[in-house]
């Protein structure tokens, strides 16, 4: 691990492993699972409330209830109607309130997130997938970065995340490594790289404490990195998903109309709003039915070396010993 762990730190943690935030996937009691094992779990509030069906103070009371240990939050902060943005400044300052001191921010331009955020002397960190996002999140005054690499779940980029690290180095924050770390060996392959942490989704899916179907859990053990592909038809953007005859049938990359509007400066954020509200219902779906007969399912490239349902503090256990 690198000295002087400045993410360790700023999160107030034991080991440099964030259990990333997933819509539909975080549940309280695995985010706070993975506090209590010495990692830092993360509140995707769209799941706590429209999925886990918490409402949000409630729902932050209720990881507080199961763990004393801090906890982060998400915030998807791309351009969207007055109504959205208001919503999440509600999530944001409640959770200040509420004691929360670490944020990830995804997709938009972050300053708006660190100027309340510092005020209150919490930290931010921006997912990014190349240098270009960087530079606009460090300008913006982020602590760190999340370097979004290309076997990552849920929003993947396109880079190796060797390359990726390379790109980001001359910022000089901590960056944290997603996408692809499924067992101990990339672990400590991304922190002798030089990566300050992980941040994992798709192991974090196939644990006791995620309320995920047994389907779904099933589905990661039974995938191999081939299995997984990015679908464009999702929210806009390549989303990894398991390969299914549903996805197969969709198809992967946008119609022409939906092209059109997503090549469209203004028309963009409309588009992606439809696709993501349409895949909402998919997507919590995918995580609590029974049937086992779903649309699809969200996983990263990592699949591959997940073949067991373990407890979260098992996993975090057999990294960092
Ligand atoms: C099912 C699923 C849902 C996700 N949802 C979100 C999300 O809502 N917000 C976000 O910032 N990242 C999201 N992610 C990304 C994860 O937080 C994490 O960066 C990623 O899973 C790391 O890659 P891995 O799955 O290979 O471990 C999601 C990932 C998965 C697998």
């Amino acid at each position: 691990m690198p000295k002087n762990n400045s993410f360790l730190k700023q999160a107030g943690i034991k080991y440099p492993i964030i259990c990333g935030p997933m819509y539909p996937c975080s549940n309280p009691e695995l985010i706070a699972a993975a506090s209590n094992a010495g990692a830092l779990g993360v509140i995707q509030p769209i799941s706590l409330t429209y999925v886990h069906g918490y409402e949000f103070t409630a729902g932050i009371d209720y990881i507080k209830s199961l763990t004393d240990k801090p906890f982060g939050m998400n915030l998807l902060i791309e351009k969207g109607s007055k109504k959205y943005h208001q919503r999440m400044e509600y999530w944001l300052e409640t959770a200040l309130e509420m004691g929360v001191r670490f944020f990830i921010t995804s997709l938009g331009k972050p300053d708006w997130v660190v100027e309340i955020a510092h005020k209150a002397g919490a930290y931010v960190y921006h997912d990014v997938t190349e240098a270009k996002w960087a530079q606009k999140a460090v300008d913006a005054g982020v602590d760190g970065l999340i370097a979004v690499n290309n076997r990552a779940g849920g929003h993947a980029g396109s880079q190796h995340h060797d390359k990726l690290l390379e790109q980001l180095k001359p910022f000089n924050l901590p960056i944290v490594c997603a996408g692809g770390i499924g067992d101990a060996a990339a672990y400590h392959h991304a922190l002798n790289k030089g990566y300050q942490a992980v941040q994992m989704g798709t192991r974090f899916i196939a644990t006791k404490e995620c309320s995920a179907n047994l389907s779904y859990k099933q589905a990661i053990i039974n995938s191999k990195e081939t299995d997984i592909v990015l679908s464009e038809r999702i929210t806009g953007v390549p989303v990894s998903v398991i390969n299914t005859p549903y996805i197969r049938s969709r198809g992967l990359k946008p119609n022409a109309l939906e092209r059109w509007m997503l090549n469209h400066a203004n028309l963009k954020y409309i588009m992606r709003t439809v696709l993501a509200l349409k895949s909402l219902r998919s997507l919590k779906k995918s995580l609590l039915d029974k049937s086992g007969e779903v649309d699809f399912w969200q996983a990263g490239k990592s699949v591959e070396t997940i073949d067991s349902i373990k407890s979260v503090e098992e996993i975090i256990k057999e990294f960092t010993s």
